[in-house]
C-alpha cells in the first residue's frame, strides 16, 4: 500500500504585547489610514524588548499545542522542520534549538530558508520523507520573530508596519489515506535584491561594520510594488498548476489558505481566481505579516472555527522572497 502523508493538528503562538497601527506613530510617520487602505493590517503583535523571545521560543509553544492536540510526546517525533528567516542566532538553526527544548536528545532538526514560503517547502519536504520511507512522524514549524529586526523610523516604514511575530506547527504522519494531494515549488533567484536583509553578509568583510549599519543593511529592504505585481502574478498561476497536479478542480476546494503579504494581494488573487472572498482565509488585520508562520496560523484559525473540518479539501499558496513561491492542496 503506498504510504501518504496528511496534517493531523496544528498549533499556533504569538506574543501577548499587540502594537496597533496607531501604536506606530511614536515611531514613524505613518498613519492608521495609509496602512489599513494598502494592506489591510490594524494591529499585529510583537515580542516585548525587554523580555524578547526567539523564533524557537514562539515555535516551541505552537509546536506544544500542535503536540497536545495529535496526542504525540516530542519523542515520537522522526523529524523537525523549522522554517524561519529570522533565526534566534545567525547559525545552528532553530530547528536545532527547538529540539533541545522538546527535552529530545539525538532526533533530526532541519531549518527552512525560504521565508513566505517557508512553510509550503516545509510541506513538500514532509511528504517527501514520508513517502521515501525516510520518517513516519515530522513536526513542520514556522516561526518569526520579525520586531528584533525593523527599522522603526520614518526610513523602514514601508517595510516595518507590515511584520508581525508569531509561529504555528503542523504535525505530519504516514497515513493510508491522501492528506497532502501535490505540492508545488518555485524560486527566483534573480529577485532576490528585491526583498532582502543583506547584513551581516558572509560574501561581506567584516560581515557587518558601522557603515552598513548607518547605511541600515540590516534592516529588510523590499521593493514593495516590484512584489506586489509579481505576487498577484505568481499566486494564481501556481494555483492552476498545483490543482492539475492534485487532479482537483477549483470547485472542490472548500477553503484557499494563502500567505498573508497583504489583504490587497489576496483580494487580487481571489478575483483571479473568481472565487468569492468568504472561500478565502485572511487574518491579517490581526497579525500582519508572520512570514513563515502566516500559513500554519490561517491554517490553525480556519480549524479551530470549522471553516476547515474533517474532509475538507484546502489550497494552500504563497509569495515572497527569493522570489519563492508554491502551493499545496491537502484533504483533512
Ligand atoms: O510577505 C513577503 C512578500 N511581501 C509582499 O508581498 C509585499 C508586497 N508589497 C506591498 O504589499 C506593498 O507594496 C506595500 C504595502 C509594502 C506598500 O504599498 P504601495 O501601495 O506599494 O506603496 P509604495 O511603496 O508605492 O509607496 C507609496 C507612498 C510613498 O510615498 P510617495 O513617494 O508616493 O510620496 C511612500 O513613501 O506611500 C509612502 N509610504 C508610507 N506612507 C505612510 C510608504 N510606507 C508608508 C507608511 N505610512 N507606512
Amino acid at each position: 500500500m503506498t504510504t501518504c502523508a496528511r496534517i493531523v493538528s496544528t498549533g499556533m503562538a504569538v506574543p501577548d504585547r499587540i502594537v496597533t497601527n496607531e501604536d506606530l506613530r511614536q515611531w514613524m510617520d505613518t498613519s492608521d489610514e495609509w496602512i489599513r487602505q494598502r494592506t489591510g493590517i490594524e494591529q499585529r503583535h510583537w515580542v516585548r524588548p525587554d523580555e524578547p523571545e526567539g523564533a524557537s521560543d514562539l515555535g516551541l509553544r505552537a509546536a506544544t499545542a500542535a503536540l497536545d492536540e495529535a496526542g504525540w510526546d516530542a519523542q515520537d517525533i522522526d523529524l523537525i522542520l523549522f522554517a524561519t528567516l529570522s533565526p534566534d542566532i545567525e547559525f545552528p538553526g532553530s530547528g536545532c534549538l527547538l529540539q533541545h527544548k522538546l527535552g529530545l536528545e539525538t532526533t533530526p532538526a532541519m531549518d527552512i530558508r525560504n521565508q513566505c514560503s517557508g512553510f509550503l517547502y516545509g510541506l513538500a519536504t514532509a511528504d517527501a520523507w514520508i513517502r521515501a520511507g525516510m520518517a513516519r512522524r515530522i513536526l513542520l514549524v514556522g516561526a518569526e520573530v520579525h520586531s528584533t529586526g525593523l527599522d522603526i523610523s520614518t526610513r523602514g516604514r514601508a517595510v516595518t508596519v507590515i511584520f508581525g511575530d508569531g509561529a504555528g506547527a503542523a504535525c505530519i504522519e504516514a497515513s493510508p489515506e491522501p492528506g497532502i494531494l501535490a505540492t508545488r515549488l518555485h524560486a527566483q533567484g534573480e529577485f532576490a535584491g528585491c526583498l532582502m536583509t543583506e547584513a551581516p553578509a558572509s560574501r561581506h568583510w567584516p560581515r557587518i561594520d558601522a557603515q552598513m549599519i548607518a547605511e541600515g543593511r540590516h534592516f529588510p529592504h523590499m521593493e514593495g510594488p516590484t512584489v506586489f505585481k509579481h505576487a498577484v502574478r505568481r499566486l494564481p498561476e501556481v494555483a492552476a498548476e498545483v490543482l492539475e497536479a492534485a487532479n482537483v478542480s477549483l470547485d472542490d476546494i472548500d477553503i484557499v489558505v494563502p500567505h498573508q503579504a497583504n489583504l490587497r494581494i489576496n483580494q487580487f488573487v481571489a478575483r483571479a481566481l473568481k472565487l468569492d472572498e468568504s472561500r478565502v482565509v485572511n487574518n491579517i488585520q490581526r497579525y500582519g505579516n508572520t512570514t513563515a508562520a502566516s500559513i500554519p496560523i490561517a491554517l490553525h484559525e480556519a480549524r479551530q472555527d470549522g471553516r476547515i473540518a474533517p474532509g475538507s479539501t484546502v489550497l494552500f499558496l504563497g509569495f515572497g522572497a527569493g522570489f519563492t513561491w508554491g502551493g499545496a492542496v491537502c484533504r483533512f
